[in-house]
């Protein structure tokens, strides 16, 4: 449970013999790591000690390009000439296996590539491989916060803090560096977005030594610190009697902090910033915009090449639910497309994938890629918020594989949000992913062992969007179970069918929501209908959904290029699944599908319920496969689930059909 993927089984191997004879050529921290991992999966997968040493003798040899000599070849320093610090090459040759790149890092990612290559089985005296991330910030948030609570989280509490302290013991932020370091994670922050009282003091003396000790922990697997600050913590700290970001004294305030915070880290990542966004302070309180805020520490951090990564999660959440102008889906947009060009080179916008709030489906936020002339990087919810908390089974890469390769249209065809945000459409200087972190200090990580896969994917995603959803799930599956052709392929099939399964049975046709407020588990159809939150649905007795179009709804839509906005525009046009986010429809409204919205609804209500019924099968036939204390946690979320559905299946069959009084064709039963 606990070792994640890195499970490290026993792989049978004509080369053993190779991983007795292993040189690191280096000597950093990152080259410490290195030598510990492979202790580790050498000792594991072989049964064999490894003896290390510095010569280029050895049978793998691993070192920075430069410390290898002749052992590369011109062609292949050649081929590293334009590509990142971070890019790796495993190389057979000349009865040697060579894994070399310019840094550490790209040692340590060429390593655990390697460590993977062997899980699969792969012949490593066939390899041949020159690989780079193609994106270059690949972040995780963590939401944790000092009293040991995890925001959204669903996996027990902090392994970070507990009872208002940072833990003493440190070991398994250490092996959450080596999980994250071992799919290409190079980022972190380690503080909940909400940054509550006590964390504001995260940037001073009283808590610094100890997060120096963190950002060492995490230095060493490659990966950079950064922590979540308050807006207003001038005024919080130091009794400052403002926080205005044109203040001088604001300005020599933020300075002071930043310069202490890089005396005890000097590599410190940068600031994430949640400003003017439910209830945190921000720039508008002295009526400056996101562009003065961040530019302001932007200024602070930029003589120690710290950055600035500003959250575009803001919209207005004390709303009026009786006023039909007002769409929180246009907010992020709105606030900040207007302030293109505005922002100082080290300040990167983050930007949900889409509009609303990682909901089961939205469609792609339109803000991505639509400002040229600023950093931007696109984030994802690794955390299963609304996505079955970790209970319910939710494999979220092929949602993400979606964002990824849709096209905005922002430079004519083929302008993808991949290709955004891996920075080759617009010249961003800084461009990536960032996700919120989906786990907590259970035993197994993640709550659900299987949803460790998305903690996986993530990071592999990241650092290759070409890999497809199956590769991905098969990859995790065989690392962290069993190469059994079998698994793989039950697993391999729950996995890939679970979010349209989540799907059907949730919030239908992209209208989002009706979920239990404040938790978001289980079904509440009305239960953000009167709120202040911006989250409708507007169902009557005639029909249900948005509109967000030009001529009659909210005008959502013109935030989007040709083609899209039309797309979306027109109902004839508008796909199903995103009917309801952008139109409202009368309930016998024909689908593309051919199916009435009604009917629709009844249908993947009960499809949904027989899935999970069908998942739970599925598993049950893995219990000789699988060890008891993985199969049982799965299988309890799955009982877990399988409750879950049966309750939104029935709660919004009902509702509709008592809102609706049309039958279901098939007569099947409501309450
Ligand atoms: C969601 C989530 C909050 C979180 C917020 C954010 O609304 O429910 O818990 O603080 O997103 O992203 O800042």
């Amino acid at each position: 449970m606990y070792n994640m993927w890195l499970q490290y089984n026993p792989v049978e191997s004509k080369n053993k013999d190779m991983w007795q004879e292993v040189a690191i050529l280096n000597d950093s921290c990152i080259a410490t790591s290195i030598k510990n991992e492979l202790t580790i999966a050498i000792e594991k997968m072989f049964q064999v000690k490894p003896a290390y040493s510095t010569s280029n003798d050895a049978k793998i040899v691993i070192g920075i390009i430069d410390e290898l000599g002749e052992l590369v070849d011109k062609q292949q320093k050649h081929k590293f000439a334009d590509i990142s610090d971070e890019s790796f090459l495993i190389s057979y040759q000349n009865d040697q296996l060579l894994v070399t790149g310019k840094s550490d890092k790209a040692l340590l990612y060429g390593v655990y590539h390697l460590l993977r290559e062997v899980q699969h089985g792969h012949d490593i005296t066939k390899l041949n491989l020159l690989d780079q991330p193609k994106n270059s910030l690949r972040m995780l948030n963590q939401w944790d916060n000092l009293d040991g609570s995890v925001e959204r989280g669903y996996s027990g509490n902090s392994i970070f803090y507990e009872n208002g302290k940072i833990v003493k013991d440190k070991s398994r932020i250490k092996d959450y560096a080596r999980f994250l370091a071992s799919v290409g994670i190079n980022a972190i922050s380690i503080n909940n977005v909400n940054v509550w009282k006590e964390e504001t003091y995260f940037i001073t003396k009283k808590y610094l030594p100890e997060i120096k000790e963190i950002a060492d922990i995490f230095r060493a697997y490659g990966i950079t610190l950064y922590l979540s600050i308050n807006f207003a913590s001038p005024i919080a700290i130091d009794g400052l009697d403002t926080a205005d970001p044109l203040d001088v004294n604001v300005k020599q305030w933020w300075k002071d902090r930043v310069q202490e915070i890089c005396h005890y880290i000097p590599d410190f990542g940068g600031f994430v910033v949640k400003a003017d966004s439910e209830h945190r302070p921000g720039p508008f309180t002295y009526d400056r915009d996101h562009a003065d805020g961040s530019n302001m520490l932007a200024e602070a951090l930029a003589p120690y090449g710290g950055k600035v990564i500003w959250r575009c999660f803001v919209y207005n959440c004390v709303q009026d639910w009786r006023d039909r102008s007002t769409d929180r889906a246009r907010a992020a947009y709105d606030h900040f497309k207007p302030l293109d060009g505005k922002f100082h080179e080290n300040v990167i916008l983050q930007i949900k994938n889409g509009p609303m709030d990682f909901q089961v489906r939205e469609p792609v936020s339109p803000l991505i890629g639509a400002m040229k002339k600023t950093n931007q990087i696109i984030e994802f919810q690794v955390a299963q918020e609304y996505t079955g908390q970790q209970r319910d089974l939710c494999y979220l890469i092929p949602q993400w594989k979606e964002v990824l390769q849709f096209d905005t249209y922002i430079k004519g065809k083929g302008t993808t949000i991949e290709d955004i945000v891996a920075g080759r459409i617009h010249p961003y200087k800084y461009s990536g992913i960032a996700a919120v972190s989906n786990i907590g200090n259970d035993e197994n990580w993640t709550g659900n062992t299987l949803a460790q896969a998305n903690l996986y994917g993530y990071g592999r995603l990241t650092w290759n969007p070409e890999l497809s959803s199956e590769t991905i799930a098969n990859e995790w599956i065989q690392q962290t179970f069993t190469s059994n052709e079998n698994v793989v392929n039950v697993l391999g099939d729950m996995l890939l069918n679970s979010w349209e399964i989540y799907e059907n049975y949730t919030a239908p046709l992209g209208v989002g929501w009706m979920v239990t407020p404040n938790t978001h588990y289980g079904p509440n159809i009305d239960g953000y209908e009167y709120s202040r939150w911006g989250t409708y649905h507007f169902a009557d007795r005639d029909g249900i959904g948005v509109d967000r179009t030009k001529e009659t709804g909210t005008g959502y839509t013109s935030q989007y290029e040709e083609p899209n906005q039309s797309t979306y525009n027109n109902l004839d046009s508008c796909p199903d699944e995103l009917l309801l986010f952008f139109h409202h429809v009368p309930y016998k409204y024909t689908l593309k599908s051919g199916k009435t919205v009604i009917q629709h609804i009844y249908d993947t209500h009960f499809l949904g319920y027989e899935q999970v019924e069908q998942l739970v099968q599925q598993w049950e036939t893995m219990k000789d496969n699988i060890d008891p204390l993985r199969y049982t946690n799965i299988r309890e979320r799955l009982a877990l689930q399988i409750r879950n559905a049966r309750e939104w299946r029935d709660q919004i069959n009902t509702y509709f059909y008592r809102k609706s009084g049309i039958p279901d064709e098939k007569g099947r039963t409501f309450y």
